[in-house]
């Protein structure tokens, strides 16, 4: 079978691939050393269109028209960019062997790329119901959301299935982003999720409760404490019905799912060290094996702010992670280091007429500020979160560039707190005036 070599092999053809070429690029490879191979049949582009603008049924965006990088309002770097600077594209191939040791891997054609230096970056899959074998999960029209494939399938049953019913199994970001693409798609939506509000993970009982009254002004069902147990499905195979655990049955034409996400290290496992479910790194996403780095939501790296190993699974720290790991590279080569990854979380969501930023840790005490009532005309709200009498982190719901900008300054400068009275009273102005 076919052989071939590079200098750099990034594995992976998502988020930090595209930012990883552009810095290559940036450093300077010459024609022929770096090569991406993909599992997707495009280049890179912004993952998080595919819940929001992608959806949309008027006003949509397609492809080209948000490849890497115009996310972070860089460059769009088009599959021709790539042919310009020499940067293989190897597009539909799956790696389905590393060997670490022997630095090859090899695609399901059985193809093998020999690498001097490999940039692992597989990102996630989806967890599935059929994971937990939910009887019935493996319906037509149950989908799952993570690549582009995914997001065409759910289009032409949206097309299909026009003012159907749509249930949504998850209350967390695809939970949340996709019910409202849903309903903006005229579908009747229902949301199930187990806990006693959406995206337990970041939000306040008080954040969700803002949310949980926006979708239900918008006309949206949420059914909480409860989850999928099965599902029936008509002769055509089509999903009819969601069966809940508390006895409930729920008529669905469309069922999305999302239940969380899984990295990608399998091909690694027992190759390299692991820790908190990634593949663990130093500060330059260098990992336990020489010469081979890893970044985006597969890392597990020091966050230096929080003093902890930590994995994180959003866009910034994607484009972010790979941006260091290529620079930590290419010094590496001079002989020379770059400054120690020192990250500031940033996590964000946009739905219907909202948008929410957070930067920093959701830990400790919360106060919350503003105006956060699902009926208000213009609700802007927010929360910090202070521990040891510091403010380690901040929440702001409808915020104009400038007030989120100062959120961002207050979880990165942690200032500490008077009192928890005078924050709340104070509110956004403490985070303008630090
Ligand atoms: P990413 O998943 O982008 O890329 C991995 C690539 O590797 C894919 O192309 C995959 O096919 C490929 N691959 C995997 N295994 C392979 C193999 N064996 N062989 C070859 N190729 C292989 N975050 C945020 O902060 N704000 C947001 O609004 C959103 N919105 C959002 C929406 C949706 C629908 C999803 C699924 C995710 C988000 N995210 C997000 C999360 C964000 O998109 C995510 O953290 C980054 O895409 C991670 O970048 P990576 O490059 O690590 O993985
Ligand atoms: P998530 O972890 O945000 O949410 C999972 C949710 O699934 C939980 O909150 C819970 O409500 C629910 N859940 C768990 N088990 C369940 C069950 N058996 N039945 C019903 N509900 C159950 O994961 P996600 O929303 O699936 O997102 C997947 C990945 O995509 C994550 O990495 C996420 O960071 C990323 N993503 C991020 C954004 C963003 O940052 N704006 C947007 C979309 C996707």
């Amino acid at each position: 079978m076919a052989e071939r070599s590079f200098k750099y092999v990034i594995v992976g053809g998502g988020v930090s691939a595209g930012y990883a070429a552009r810095e290559f690029a940036k450093q300077g490879v010459k024609p022929g050393e770096l090569a991406i191979i993909s599992k997707e049949a495009v280049a890179p582009y912004e993952r998080p269109a595919l819940s929001k603008a992608y959806l949309f049924p008027e006003g949509f965006a397609r492809l080209p028209g948000f490849h890497v990088c115009v996310g972070s309002g860089g460059e769009r770097l088009l599959p021709e960019w790539y042919k310009e600077q020499g940067i293989e594209l190897i597009l539909s191939t799956e790696i389905v062997k590393a060997d670490l040791a022997g630095k090859a891997l090899v695609s399901a054609a059985g193809e093998t790329f020999k690498y001097q230096v490999l940039l692992i970056a597989t990102g996630s899959t989806v967890i599935k119901l059929t994971d937990f074998k939910v009887q019935g999960a493996d319906a037509k029209n149950i989908f799952y959301l993570r690549d582009i494939v995914d997001a065409d399938s759910l289009l032409e049953a949206i097309k299909a299935k026009k003012n159907g019913k749509c249930v949504i199994v998850g209350g967390g970001y695809i939970g949340l982003e996709l019910g409202a693409a849903l309903k903006i798609n005229d579908l009747d939506v229902t949301m199930v999720y187990p806990e006693p509000w959406c995206m337990p993970r970041l939000f306040t009982a008080d954040i969700a409760a803002f949310y949980e009254g926006y979708y239900s002004n918008k006309g949206i069902q949420i059914v909480k404490g409860t989850v999928a147990v099965g599902f029936t499905a008509h002769d055509n195979g089509e999903v009819k019905e969601v069966h809940l655990k508390d006895g409930r049955v729920l008529e669905a034409d469309i069922v999305v799912v999302g239940v969380g996400g899984r990295p990608l290290t399998a091909l690694f496992k027992g190759q390299v060290e692991e820790e908190k479910g990634g593949i663990k790194t130093d500060a330059f996403f260098k990992t336990s094996v020489p010469d081979v780095y890893a970044v985006g939501d597969v890392a597990t790296f020091p966050l230096k702010l929080f003093n902890e190993i930590r994995r994180v699974e959003h866009v910034d720290h994607a484009r972010k992670s790979a941006e260091q790991a290529v620079k930590a590279i290419k010094a590496a080569e001079e002989g020379k280091t770059v400054e120690e990854y020192d990250y500031l979380p940033y996590f964000y969501s946009r739905s219907f007429d909202l948008s929410w930023q957070f930067y920093g840790d959701n830990v400790g005490d919360t106060v919350l500020f503003g105006d956060n009532s699902p009926t208000s005309a213009k609700p802007k709200f927010g929360t910090y979160w202070i521990k040891e009498g510091k403010v380690v982190g901040a929440f702001l719901e409808g915020g104009s560039p400038e007030e989120n900008k100062a959120i961002a300054k207050i979880a990165k400068l942690q200032p500490q707190v008077e009192t928890v009275e005078q924050l709340k009273a104070k509110g956004l102005d403490f985070a303008m005036k630090i």
